[in-house]
């Protein structure tokens, strides 16, 4: 009789570019355990049947993608703080008979900076973040449990900023990208979460001279690795972390509740998920 493997998948609208797969795939071959990880294309009208059939399928949970998430959170039995927080979901598993299902985002963001620049946290007080979308929604949260007391969300579209400001508290600022210079005064990081700078996408252009020259800079963008806004920050000596770690911390809590053991965000394998952003491996 052959055996039954446990399987995952990540389910989006588009999927075919997700690396996930590689990801999940590395660490299983890794600690040598039996099970799959595939891609979901699932259109938003189909995505709560094959959620709620998920078992039929074969797989014992999922992460979720674009555009999917918040629609993952209200289908959940059970939410974790992060996930009710947020009210979006990447991360689903069962508990009997019970759908879970976590953000993992703010994790991967905090780990991420953990691992690449240890000390960031120390003397947090004012953080910058650009962009108001999902991300920007994440990263506030976690730039908040470090203890950011002062978070200037700058967005080109104000009402989304303040959206987000009535939503995370009086810590959240909404500020117009004409303030951005000012607002860079002091700042102890500052952070990318539009698509600007993306492969394919306008760089983003601003002037980094009233940054402080050990204030952190990262980009959620990782394709490149090395964005234009980061490559402006290395040259004038800030500390700089790129957002290819997010994607890869993100990805460890889903493993543990499938497979059963947590994996480890090795040299290895953010060396496999480089070589195939600069496309040296197919
Ligand atoms: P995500 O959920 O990944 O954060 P999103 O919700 O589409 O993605 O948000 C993208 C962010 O990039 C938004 O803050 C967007 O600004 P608007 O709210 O004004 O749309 C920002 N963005 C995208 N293109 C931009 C551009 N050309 N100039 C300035 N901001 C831009």
């Amino acid at each position: 009789m052959s055996e039954i493997m446990p399987a995952a998948c990540v389910i989006g609208h588009p999927i075919a570019h997700s690396r996930s797969p590689m990801i999940h795939g590395y660490w299983l071959n890794q600690l040598g355990l039996k099970g799959h990880y595939n891609r979901e294309d699932v259109l938003p009208e189909n995505f709560a049947e094959f959620v709620r059939s998920l078992r039929d399928h074969g797989y014992v949970g999922c992460n979720v993608t674009l555009p999917h998430k918040e629609a993952a959170f209200r289908l959940l039995d059970r939410a974790s703080a992060c996930a009710q927080h947020l009210q979006v979901a990447n991360t689903l598993w069962f508990e009997g008979d019970l759908l879970c299902g976590d953000n993992t985002d703010v994790e991967g963001f905090i780990a991420n900076l953990d691992d690449r620049a240890p000390h960031w946290g120390t003397h947090l007080k004012k953080a910058v973040i650009l962009g108001a979308g999902g991300a920007a929604a994440s990263i506030i949260v976690g730039l908040q449990e470090r203890g950011a007391t002062d978070i200037r969300l700058v967005n080109r579209t104000i009402e989304k900023a303040e959206i987000l400001a009535h939503r995370f508290g009086p810590t959240v600022h909404p500020t117009p990208w004409s303030d951005l210079h000012q607002c860079l005064t002091d700042a102890d990081i500052l952070v990318n979460t539009t698509s600007l700078g993306m492969k394919g996408q306008a760089e983003l252009d601003i002037d980094l001279d009233p940054l402080p020259l050990k204030a952190l800079v990262t980009d959620i963008v990782y394709v490149p690795l090395e964005t234009g806004l980061l490559r402006q920050a290395k040259q004038r000596g800030n500390p700089i972390v790129d957002g290819l770690g997010m994607l890869l911390f993100q990805a460890v809590p889903g493993f543990e509740h499938w497979f059963g053991q947590r994996p480890t965000v090795t040299k290895e394998l953010r060396g496999l998920i480089e070589d195939h952003i600069r496309g040296v491996t197919p």
